[in-house]
């Protein structure tokens, strides 16, 4: 194979075992109802494929885009100020990005150097540890646990990593967990980062999917945060325009710079077309993300009101598009997430996907309409599994 040693480190194959292990059911002839992989099954606003059909005519929109356009972040500035009252100079705090990956898998090459610590969630996305792989770091996974409202215990942190740490990453509303973060919590991470001289990122990818009410914080409307921290958010999610690729990162100045540079050196920037769609979403009158939620938090009370009627007892999310549910009896997350693919014909991902406390759980994703979401319940209760 024609690969580096880098590579091993990154990703983790059990996405691709579960979409082999999908493909060989529906070979079977099984009816599946796949809630594995987070991506959005809705369209975009209609204003956003309007505006990037626009910029599209325009030949202009071809040249190298470089950085991202005044009024692009400008949008952004604007958007933050009334979602969040966090101002923003849109000179030296915002960077655009070609999706909040972008950002989250380079970030750290631009900070660490090898062999410097970073403080990652574990379970979390991905990407988190794969960047700190990429970058030749060292990992000190933070155990997210339910007796913790899944928020790291800093005081467990020994005080000899602390001080050695150069970088911690933090998501709340969370992948996989689907956990909430207040600002106190954060008031707490922006202190022991000061004290311990250490950059946070607070990836915010799921802030406008929040559901009976809620409005999940941002890291930067706490005081001080933008002397230590950035906080990276994405409109893949929050306006389905997965594909497309845009995210942002905002905050410190510095961190913004160092991005931004080795950015400068990898791509040219995201494309014109794109850019005009995140204007037009960032525009809009809010009232795309409240339908949205409203979907997403009639998907989770029918999956986890039918799941908890057939016994498996979960807890609703107050955010995010995932649900973060236990395995029944004494299988390992593997095992049941296998089951569950070969009895009832529902593909989630197993826990452990996602870091080692990730055991004992499984992540569903709720990106299948309600008719879907009720088939998977029929042929839950109509498998051998049970509760
Ligand atoms: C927590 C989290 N952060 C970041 C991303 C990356 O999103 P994108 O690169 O599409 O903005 C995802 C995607 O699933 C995610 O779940």
């Amino acid at each position: 194979m024609y690969k580096s040693k880098r590579i091993d480190n990154l990703g983790s194959a059990i996405f691709t075992e579960m979409a082999n292990r999908k493909k060989q059911q529906i070979a079977k002839g099984k009816n599946v109802i796949d809630l594995s992989i987070g991506t959005p099954d809705l369209p975009p606003p209609s204003v956003v494929i309007q505006a990037m059909a626009d910029a599209l005519s325009d030949y202009n929109a071809f040249y190298y885009s470089l950085k991202g356009s005044q009024q692009l972040y400008q949008s952004i500035a604007s958007w933050y100020q009334k979602r969040f009252s966090v101002i923003l100079d849109t000179n030296t705090e915002i960077l655009d990005l070609i999706g909040s990956q972008d950002g989250l898998a380079h970030l750290p090459l631009a900070l660490i150097d090898p062999g410097d610590i970073v403080l990652v969630p574990d379970p979390g996305y991905p990407i988190y540890q794969g960047s700190v792989e990429l970058a030749g770091g060292k990992i000190y996974p933070m155990p997210l646990m339910e007796q913790n409202s899944f928020l790291p215990d800093l005081d467990k942190i020994p005080k000899d990593i602390a001080q050695q740490a150069k970088l911690m990453i933090i998501n709340y509303p969370s992948n996989p967990v689907a956990a909430i973060a207040g600002l106190d919590f954060f008031q707490k991470v922006v202190h022991f980062a000061k004290q311990n001289k250490i950059v946070v990122v607070h990836d915010l990818a799921y802030s406008e999917l929040a559901f009976d009410g809620y409005k999940p914080p941002s890291f930067l409307q706490v005081t001080g945060a933008k002397d230590i921290g950035v906080e990276i958010n994405s409109l893949s999610k929050s306006y389905n325009m997965a594909g497309a690729r845009f995210g942002f990162m905002v905050g410190n100045r510095d961190i913004i710079q160092s991005l931004g540079t080795l950015k400068s050196n990898i791509d040219y920037g995201v494309f014109h077309v794109v850019q005009a769609g995140a204007i037009a979403a960032l525009e809009e009158d809010g009232s795309h993300c409240a339908d949205m939620a409203q979907i997403y938090q009639k998907r989770r009370d029918l999956l986890i009101e039918g799941f908890n009627d057939l016994g498996w007892k979960i807890e609703k999310p107050k955010a995010s598009m995932f649900v973060w549910a236990k395995n029944p009896g004494q299988l390992t997350s593997r095992e049941f997430a296998y089951s569950l693919l070969e009895e009832a014909g529902i593909v989630v991902i197993p826990g452990d996907a996602f870091g080692l406390m990730g055991e004992g759980y499984v992540r569903i994703a709720l990106v299948q309409n309600d008719n879907k979401i009720k088939e998977a319940i029929k042929q839950l209760a109509q498998s051998k599994i049970s509760f």
